[in-house]
């Protein structure tokens, strides 16, 4: 069997001394029997190198090198043991504007530095009251992985836009359904089985019947990783 998969995304959070106490904390504590990938902010990825668990990125840009102030190329990322990248984020698409096609061309720019993108997708409440999750979520796969090789180099995540932070989750039924639908759909495209998560406010008390729902393979945990312990008791739950 897959190991499940928790990443851990810290956003913009935790000043140096703190990431280094969070590092200390965790560095011992993690096994390998579940596949656990944190993400940090950029400042602190060499920091959080070397450890049981993986290291990934939340951003990146999809040109190698050149004059582009401020940017994280892919090359960069891989150069300092960087093995998953979070691409497609809701606070990107909707705070960045960026869009299906600069997600595509990130997507792209990862593959070609053998890093496994995690794709985040998902809808909007107004969205899935109108009925159209599936529509708009196969939208976004359709145009994020337009003219890409997609083997099982890839894993993707569904977040429902409104349970990112709010404390709401979808029920087992409707994150089964969504599972379902992102694999069928790759699956018929590729004819490969790739490995899905789950992400938006995934606590303490949701974890265990979220990651055993039968076709979940993991989680992507935000505000309720950013306390180590926090994150600790909830891999000592699903462990
Ligand atoms: P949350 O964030 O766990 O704080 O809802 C999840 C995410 O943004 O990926």
């Amino acid at each position: 069997m897959m190991k499940k998969i928790i990443v851990a995304n810290l956003k913009m959070n935790l000043t140096l001394a703190e990431a280094n106490s969070y590092l200390t904390n965790i560095k011992d504590k993690i096994t390998d029997q579940l596949e656990v990938i944190i993400c940090p902010s950029f400042p602190y990825l060499t920091l959080f190198k070397g450890y049981q668990f993986k290291l990934g990125a939340q951003n990146v840009f999809n040109l190698e090198k050149g004059s582009y102030t401020g940017e994280v190329s892919p090359v960069q990322l891989k150069s300092i043991g960087v093995e998953y990248v979070i691409v497609g984020h809701s606070e990107r698409r909707l705070i960045f504007k960026e869009d299906n096609q600069f997600i595509n061309e990130k997507i792209k720019a990862i593959l070609n530095q053998n890093m496994l993108p995690i794709l985040c997708v998902g809808e909007t409440l107004e969205e899935r009251s109108a009925n159209k999750t599936s529509t708009v979520i196969q939208t976004q796969l359709e145009a994020c992985l337009k003219d890409l090789n997609i083997t099982n180099n890839i894993i993707m995540a569904y977040e429902p836009i409104w349970a990112i932070g709010s404390g709401q989750t979808p029920t087992s039924d409707e994150i089964r359904e969504v599972m379902q639908f992102i694999k069928d759909y790759i699956n018929n495209k590729y004819q490969i089985n790739i490995r899905v998560l789950y992400g938006g406010s995934v606590n303490k008390d949701n974890i265990k019947s979220i990651i055993d729902i039968d076709n979940v393979d993991g989680v992507l945990i935000g505000g309720a990783s950013i306390d180590s312990n926090n994150l600790l008791s909830m891999l000592n739950l699903v462990e």
